[in-house]
């Protein structure tokens, strides 16, 4: 399936045109693991168009036969409180579920950090400590734990 998966990015116009079928998406995707995701349609448009906002060039979707099946959101400017430096940060990544284990969150991370890596060397990310799937999926990729707030893990990578 990898080879027919297209990533790409989003104008606003085509957002404002997709914005429901990433909200389902991201419902989707989140399903088993509920108390790591908004759950209102309000609170979920708000947030994907916070997402968007935060840095429009870092927001790249998944398609397969012109259907999204998959989001990331990439922000290349983010302040992190513990380095005291800007770095690139992945706000989201969301793959719907009947799409998982098929390497789409990889296309999607590879996209995402090569674009973040022209900025910076070193990229971050929060994930729910719980989200098993999400954390192995993160180490694989060489990222570490370097600290927890509330009930999320702090992880990063420095290419
Ligand atoms: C995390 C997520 C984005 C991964 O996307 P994906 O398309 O399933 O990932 P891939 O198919 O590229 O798989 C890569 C790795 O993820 C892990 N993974 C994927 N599916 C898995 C499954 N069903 N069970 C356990 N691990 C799994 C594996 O480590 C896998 O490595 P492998 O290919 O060597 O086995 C996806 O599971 C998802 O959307 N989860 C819900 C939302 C979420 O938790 N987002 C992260 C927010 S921080």
């Amino acid at each position: 399936m990898p080879d027919k998966i297209r990533i790409e990015g989003l104008s606003i116009e085509d957002l404002n045109k997709e914005i429901n079928n990433i909200i389902e998406v991201y419902r989707g995707a989140y399903i088993e693991i509920p108390i790591y995701a908004y759950q209102k349609r309000h609170d979920i448009k708000g947030y994907l168009k916070w997402l968007y906002r935060a840095d429009p060039d870092g927001f790249f979707v998944a398609t397969l036969d012109r259907k999204i099946v998959g989001f990331i959101a990439a922000c290349q400017d983010w302040w992190d409180y513990g380095l005291n430096k800007y770095l690139g940060e992945i706000h989201e990544l969301a793959v719907e579920r009947d799409y998982q284990g098929c390497g789409i969150g990889s296309l999607l991370f590879e996209k995402a950090t090569t674009f973040l890596r022209k900025k910076h060397d070193t990229i971050g990310l929060w994930v729910g400590e719980k989200n098993e799937r999400a954390i192995t999926f993160y180490k694989k990729k060489g990222f570490k734990v370097f600290g927890k707030m509330g009930r999320w893990l702090r992880m990063r990578k420095t290419f």
